[in-house]
């Protein structure tokens, strides 16, 4: 029988089941948070952009080499804009070039695999300490901070803005590896993801050991740095809160019961996904894939990249 209170329980009901739905991950995502249509070939060398960056901009920073110093003849094109070395203290140098050295090896498997060919043309990269500090001064709504910031001055400095780089690579793998095609490429992607996955984990550890202290010259401290930036990648990619600094509201924790984060996740401390465009957003600084800036000033290199950008 229809009466009004029946009614109401009817669409509370409806309501109560769609708010369910919608937590079962069946929201329908803005096409900005979806994957591009792609092989997987193309999604493999889009990634490729990703390593390739962390691995001068880590090498760099920790022992002044760059990818060919390793491994002569694996790249080719145009250096990095603004490498330098970093003012770490000695096992912190050590861990940031293994990172640097591991992303190496990953670029190596892939061409011993046959999926890129060697030399890999590298796209123009930013790895310059003015390009970080544009995404601090947003953080902290300033024109720039004074002295102007410097990722490379100090250890709390480096890990709390470095990390970001990484969590993008963990992301994106975490987003592709169900969708590849081939026994060899799944095995390899799931292998670089995974060792990525580690990595991240280890600056975020560097990070945690520092997590308190100010980051000189400044009054803030590393946590701050840490949330303020994740919070202009976020605003920047557009896809909801999937970066997040070390220490959080205890919603944003495991089980919700802690507000430290060494590893960031969802509810169930899954790892966020972060598909092409989302990546580009926040890269490029300019929280539109279509408009390169930031990290990587011309671009990415591949097929994926130019036929989003086209489109
Ligand atoms: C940023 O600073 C400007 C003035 O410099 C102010 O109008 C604006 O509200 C600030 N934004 C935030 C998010 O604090
Ligand atoms: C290098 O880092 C150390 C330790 O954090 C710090 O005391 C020193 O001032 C830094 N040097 C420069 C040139 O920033
Ligand atoms: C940092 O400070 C928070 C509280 O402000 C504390 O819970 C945490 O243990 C501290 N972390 C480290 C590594 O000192
Ligand atoms: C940053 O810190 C604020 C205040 O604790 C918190 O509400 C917010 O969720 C944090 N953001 C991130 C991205 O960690
Ligand atoms: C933690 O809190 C969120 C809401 O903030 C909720 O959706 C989630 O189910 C909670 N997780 C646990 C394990 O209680
Ligand atoms: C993104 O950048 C492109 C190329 O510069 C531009 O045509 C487009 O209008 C921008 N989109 C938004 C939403 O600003």
């Amino acid at each position: 029988m229809a009466n009004p209170s029946c009614l109401l329980y009817a669409f509370l009901l409806l309501v109560a089941f769609q708010s369910t739905m919608m937590n079962a991950n069946t929201v329908i995502q803005p096409p900005q948070c979806r994957p591009v249509a792609a092989s997987s070939r193309e999604k493999i060398i889009f990634s490729v952009n990703l390593l390739l960056y962390q691995a001068e901009f880590l090498l760099h920073a920790s022992v002044d080499a760059g990818i060919n110093d390793i491994s002569p003849g694996l790249v080719q094109g145009p250096d990095p804009i603004g490498a330098t070395i970093a003012n770490f203290s000695n096992p912190v140098r050590r861990v940031v070039e293994e990172l640097g050295l591991a992303t190496v090896g990953h670029l190596r498997a892939l061409v011993q695999a046959g999926i890129l060919d060697a030399p890999i043309t590298r796209p123009q990269m930013d790895v310059s300490a003015e390009a970080y500090a544009g995404f601090v001064n947003v953080a902290f709504n300033v024109s720039t901070l004074t002295p102007p910031f410097n990722i490379y001055a100090n250890t709390p400095s480096f890990v709390a803005a470095a990390k970001g780089f990484s969590a993008f690579i963990q992301q994106y793998y975490a987003g592709i590896i169900p969708s590849i095609v081939g026994n060899v490429q799944q095995q390899l992607v799931t292998g670089i993801g995974l060792s990525q996955s580690a990595g991240l984990g280890v600056l975020r550890t560097l990070l945690n050991d520092v997590i308190n202290s100010t980051v000189q010259p400044y009054t803030f401290t590393a946590a701050e740095l840490s949330n303020r930036t994740s919070e202009v990648v976020n605003r920047l990619g557009g896809c909801g809160v999937k970066a997040e600094g070390l220490i959080v509201p205890l919603q944003l924790g495991a089980e919700n019961r802690t507000t430290s984060n060494v590893v960031p996740g969802d509810v169930n401390s899954l790892a966020f996904v972060r598909f092409e465009r989302e990546i580009l957003s926040m890269v490029f600084g300019t929280g539109n894939a279509t408009m390169p800036g930031g990290l990587f000033p011309r671009g990415f290199i591949g097929s994926l990249y130019r036929r989003n950008r086209d489109s």
